[in-house]
């Protein structure tokens, strides 16, 4: 069937007052409908990405406790080296080496090595330990931990924290 002048006109003043009919009511209301989904679709993305880690790749973000110090002769004969960020000591005595925690004993806060006296100590309760990390002051219950410590293929210093051995433990070079 022909369209006839008149339909041609009908049809555009429909869609003309679709489109008035559309303006305020509608318009909110797809505009809460759309904040609706986006809320929904928001919460979903957060559940699945960060709550199950959905997109993330499996991976530990944490330092590994097997690390590299440097070769034997970055530290200087009879010194205590403290790696702050691993939180370590490195000591030096001679040609051996020992890796000791920073963590006091006690009640875990950061122990610090006095040149003067020549030991260890912790500024939260008092507690003392000799150069080799045995306690023998304050409320300390052991010495500090030791780390396992070996030379790589290349001749660095390694040491693992994941590894704690016994007190008498060092590294000969
Ligand atoms: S935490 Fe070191 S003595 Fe208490």
């Amino acid at each position: 069937m022909e369209t006839t002048e008149k339909d041609k006109c009908y049809s555009s003043e429909t869609e003309e007052r679709i489109w008035f009919s559309f303006s305020r009511r509608h318009f909110l209301s797809l505009a809460g409908w759309g904040l609706l989904f986006a809320a929904m679709g928001g919460y979903l993305v957060r559940f699945f990405w960060f709550k199950h880690g959905f997109f993330y790749p499996k991976v530990l973000f944490e330092l590994s406790p097997r690390f590299a110090v440097g070769e034997p002769k970055s530290f200087a004969e009879n010194s205590v080296t403290k790696l702050k960020s691993r939180r370590v000591f490195i000591v030096r005595d001679g040609n051996s080496f020992k890796a000791l925690s920073i963590v006091c004993t006690h009640l875990g806060c950061a122990v610090e090595f006095s040149k003067e006296k020549n030991i260890f100590e912790c500024p939260c309760h008092g507690s003392k330990y000799y150069r080799n990390g045995v306690n023998f002051a304050g409320p300390a219950p052991r010495p500090l931990d030791h780390y396992e410590m070996v030379l790589d293929d290349i001749g660095r210093l390694v040491v693992d924290k994941s590894k704690v051995v016994v007190t008498e433990t060092k590294l000969i070079v």
